[in-house]
């Protein structure tokens, strides 16, 4: 036999190695749905999956069924945008305080507490060199007030002078 086989012996052997690979490791419902082999290729059962998924964070609606006064209050603020999850969504169990028991009355999977620690308004307000200090909603650019804080009432709590939900000041006997 021509040297020249060789070669092909080889090539032959990896297409095979390949093919019995696929055949091992791809899930038997990965295919082309409706014959659509431009945008359709995928595990069919994965639609199921994503369909199943719980769903962790619900939104401002959720949480007005209990908390409407807050609600409105912050509809009227700075705040308006950030949903209550952002700030009171805990993803250190130690924090947790909410009263009632979310998960077991309304399947939600979140723990809530709250963060009273400077760290949480920096993440939105502390200047950094490579954020811009503007940014454009549906309604135009709105500059973002930042702070530093390393000079902004450093070391004290920002909730001591600011609340948050109106995003303006505490005021006496509040
Ligand atoms: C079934 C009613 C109910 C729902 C839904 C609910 N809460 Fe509450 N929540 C309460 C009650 C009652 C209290 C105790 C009274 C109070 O502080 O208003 C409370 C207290 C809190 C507190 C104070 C906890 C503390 O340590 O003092 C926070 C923060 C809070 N809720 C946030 C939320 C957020 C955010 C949502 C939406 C993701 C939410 N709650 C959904 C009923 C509810
Ligand atoms: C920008 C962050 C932020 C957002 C957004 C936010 N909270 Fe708060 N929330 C806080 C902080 C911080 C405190 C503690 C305030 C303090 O000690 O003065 C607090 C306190 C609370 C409390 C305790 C009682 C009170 O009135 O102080 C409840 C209840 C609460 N928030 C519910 C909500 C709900 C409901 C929403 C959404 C409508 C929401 N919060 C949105 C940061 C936030
Ligand atoms: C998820 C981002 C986010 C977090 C967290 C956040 N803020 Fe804000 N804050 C905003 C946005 C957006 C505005 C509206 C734009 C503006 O005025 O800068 C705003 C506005 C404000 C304003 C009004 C500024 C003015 O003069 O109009 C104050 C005061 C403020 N926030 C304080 C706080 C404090 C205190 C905390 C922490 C308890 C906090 N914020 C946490 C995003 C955030
Ligand atoms: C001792 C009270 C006090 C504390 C603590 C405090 N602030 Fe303020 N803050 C003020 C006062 C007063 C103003 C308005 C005058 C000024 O701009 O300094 C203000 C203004 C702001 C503004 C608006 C700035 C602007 O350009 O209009 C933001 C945003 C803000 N603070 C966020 C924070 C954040 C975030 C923290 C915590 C890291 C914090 N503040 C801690 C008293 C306080």
């Amino acid at each position: 036999m021509s040297h020249a086989w060789r070669p092909v012996f080889v090539v032959l052997a990896v297409v095979v190695a390949m093919l019995v690979v696929r055949v091992i490791f791809v899930p038997s419902d990965f295919s082309a749905k409706n014959g659509d082999y431009k945008y359709q290729w995928h595990r069919l059962a994965s639609e199921q999956f994503w369909k199943d998924f719980p769903v962790k964070h619900k939104g401002r609606e959720f949480c007005q069924q209990c908390h409407s006064e807050l609600v409105d209050k912050i509809k009227d603020s700075g705040h308006q945008n950030i949903q209550c999850e952002n700030c009171h969504a805990m993803f250190e169990p130690a924090k947790k305080s909410h009263p009632i028991n979310l998960k077991e009355d309304f399947g939600y999977l979140l723990d809530i507490g709250i963060e009273r620690s400077r760290e949480l308004c920096k993440r939105c307000h502390a200047e950094l060199s490579y954020r811009p200090p503007t940014y454009t909603t549906s309604k135009g650019t709105v500059t973002f007030k930042m702070i530093d804080p390393t000079k902004h009432n450093a070391g004290v709590e920002c909730v001591m002078c600011h609340d948050v939900h109106t995003a303006g000041f505490k005021t006496a006997g509040k």
